[in-house]
């Protein structure tokens, strides 16, 4: 949701601000732009679209400075044009934003009668515009800067320079991230520690309501109320490599075939193979709390309902799964002893975040499961359950995904051994088929060349139906939301069961029906509905286990993931649907990592 850098660097700065940008980009890719100041003066480029045209700008009118700024997009106010582009400039002072400003018509309104000209749609200019003013009545940076703070409402984390400071970034968080990278002599500030990461592996990420003043050789940090600010400079790997797609030809590609690794790492953080037990890190107590309210958006909304199924099973702990952009305005009746959990790969979505402050607020135990361990929601939650997925840069969510369904496993077995339902035997024979999780869904990479077989055809449909049981049902709607956001194809997934009451009529031979279904209790019972279909002329696709395969029902195509345990089905199984959409994409010619309209990290509501 918009990317930003700012560099007070000994050398020219232009092409690490696009070197940043790209490592950006998965954030929002509507339009870029960057502005240097040198020798005084104020100067900036900008351009529609993505990094590349930029870059190719840059080229025909190059930029030189040591000192600048720069901006990826995810339009919010105004459309993806140059004149919407950041840097926004107001007078002497340049602005790059990632956040929304709710009250900018308002404080608009009031610059336009002070006599104030904007120039684009944006919320970003009255930013500007306001810094400028300050400075214009005779404000240091700095106190323009809080200034200007102090009279926004809403989200944001900012970049700025001003004409006349050669070596000068300011920066200010509330709502949206911002981290300051140390280098040898130079400074940085950016959105993320992927952002400085190929310029400096020392960072501090700032609190909310944090500002700061970057030059050569410190950064000067102040708190929400003007307090110098210490915070911790932490190394932290965000070496170059992290991000790098390898031999593969896009992130998406990548982080599906990195999710043994990042399964067994995040496994390997809450079970123990010797004792064949799991735990929560740090320690939870289960047996203290009556049920569990899971809030999440998207994807991570999909890993919380697959993680009810697998708590109430296990651990008989009830447990509610809400999107959170409907929680946070239902004014839910949450129960004391309720314990929150927020799933978030980023761990700064507004949503999520913002369910997981109203519960914090009526006084629940909050727990945040994110993949980013100095987000927002990691530092705000009692509780930090990490997911080891490493970055992910595909926009469609993958390795984070099995991630937050690993977790979530690992940790439902560690409340049923708490609670006593599950004995020592019983914990110990469910570690040791989590532990084989990785493994299998190294296996079920496999199916790759019978995917590519079928994609062609799928690519073809208008509408694609996922059926799904159990925690399957889950899956079938991650499948869905997989197919529709990076091939633009439109796909519903319903519980196999409800597919008579209403979606059935939806059934034709055009319209291919995905079935995922392991061998598990609810196998028998989808087969039927898989029948159903058939009878009716649809083109069944079963992605089942062995057994399944030797028991789908006559006239379906079958795709054979590996035998594994029910209870690490939705790990094994996940891969296929991944790899499905991915080929699909592909096939359509899709922008697969950067799709359409789409951005990571969702810090507007
Ligand atoms: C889909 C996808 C999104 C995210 C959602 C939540 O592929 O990635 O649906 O899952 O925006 O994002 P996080 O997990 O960062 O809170």
């Amino acid at each position: 949701m918009c990317g930003i850098i700012g560099i007070v660097g000994q050398s020219p700065v232009t092409e690490r601000l696009i070197d940043s940008l790209r490592r950006l980009e998965y954030r929002g890719y509507d339009s870029a732009g960057v502005a240097v100041v040198e020798a005084g003066k104020l100067d900036r480029r900008r351009a529609p679209g993505k990094i590349r045209a930029l870059e190719d700008l840059l080229r025909e009118q190059p930029l030189p400075g040591k000192t600048g700024i720069g901006h990826t997009r995810w339009a919010t106010h105004g459309a993806p044009s140059e004149r919407n582009a950041h840097p926004q400039i107001a007078g002497k002072v340049a602005v790059v934003h990632n956040g929304i400003i709710e009250n900018f018509a308002a404080l608009k309104r009031e610059l336009i009668a002070d006599g104030r000209t904007f120039t684009s749609d944006t919320d970003t200019e009255v930013i500007a515009h306001l810094i400028d003013r300050g400075i214009a009545e005779g404000l240091e940076p700095l106190a323009a800067l809080k200034a200007a703070l102090d009279r926004l409402a809403g989200a944001y984390a900012i970049g700025v320079v001003i004409e006349g400071h050669d070596h000068l970034v300011l920066g200010a968080r509330r709502g949206s991230p911002l981290v300051v990278g140390y280098g040898e002599g130079e400074m940085f500030i950016g959105s993320d520690a992927l952002a400085v990461g190929p310029f400096t592996s020392r960072i501090a990420y700032l609190d909310e309501g944090d500002y700061v003043a970057i030059d050569h050789d410190k950064a000067l940090i102040f708190d929400a109320e003007g307090r110098p600010a210490d915070r911790p400079v932490r190394t932290v790997p965000a070496s170059a490599a992290l991000v790098e797609k390898g031999n593969y030809r896009h992130f998406m590609e990548k982080e599906i075939h990195d999710q043994p690794d990042s399964c067994r790492n995040t496994l390997s953080a809450y079970l123990d193979p010797i004792a064949g037990k799991a735990h929560a890190p740090g320690g939870f107590d289960f047996t203290a709390i009556d049920r569990i309210q899971i809030v999440a958006c998207g994807t991570a909304s999909y890993a919380g309902q697959i993680g009810r199924y697998l708590f109430e099973r296990l651990a008989g702990l009830p447990v509610d799964v809400e999107i959170a952009s409907e929680f946070r305005y239902r004014d839910p009746a949450v129960a004391k002893g309720t314990l929150a959990v927020a799933v978030s790969q980023s761990g700064e979505t507004a949503d999520t975040l913002a369910a997981l402050r109203w519960c914090k607020d009526k006084g629940l135990t909050t727990a945040a499961i994110v993949n980013a361990h100095q987000s927002t929601m990691a530092r705000e939650a009692d509780v930090m359950w990490p997911t080891h997925a490493g970055p992910e840069i595909g926009v469609a969510s993958t390795k984070a995904f099995t991630a937050q369904v690993s977790v979530l496993t690992a940790l439902a077995v560690a409340a049923a051994a708490q609670r006593g339902r599950i004995d020592a035997a019983q914990e110990a024979a469910l570690v040791a088929h989590l532990l084989e999780a990785p493994r299998l869904l190294a296996e079920s990479l496999h199916v790759e060349d019978a995917i590519h077989a079928i994609a062609p055809e799928i690519a073809k449909a208008r509408d694609v139906l996922y059926l799904g049981r159990g925690p399957m049902y889950p899956l079938a709607l991650e499948g869905a939301l997989k197919l529709k956001e990076i091939s633009y194809i439109h796909a519903e997934g319903y519980a196999a069961g409800e597919l008579k009451h209403g979606p059935i009529a939806l059934v034709d031979e055009q319209t291919p029906v995905i079935v995922i279904a392991p061998t598990d209790d609810f196998f028998e019972k989808t087969v039927s509905n898989m029948s159903e279909v058939i009878a009716r002329g649809g083109r069944v696709i079963l992605i089942t286990d062995a057994q399944g395969a030797a028991h789908a029902p006559e006239g379906a195509r079958v795709i054979t993931a590996p035998t594994c345990d029910p209870v690490i089905a939705p790990l094994v199984m996940a891969a296929s649907i991944q790899l499905l959409a991915y080929h699909v994409a592909v096939i359509k010619g899709a922008d697969v990592d950067q799709p359409r309209n789409l951005a990571k990290s969702v810090t507007v509501e």
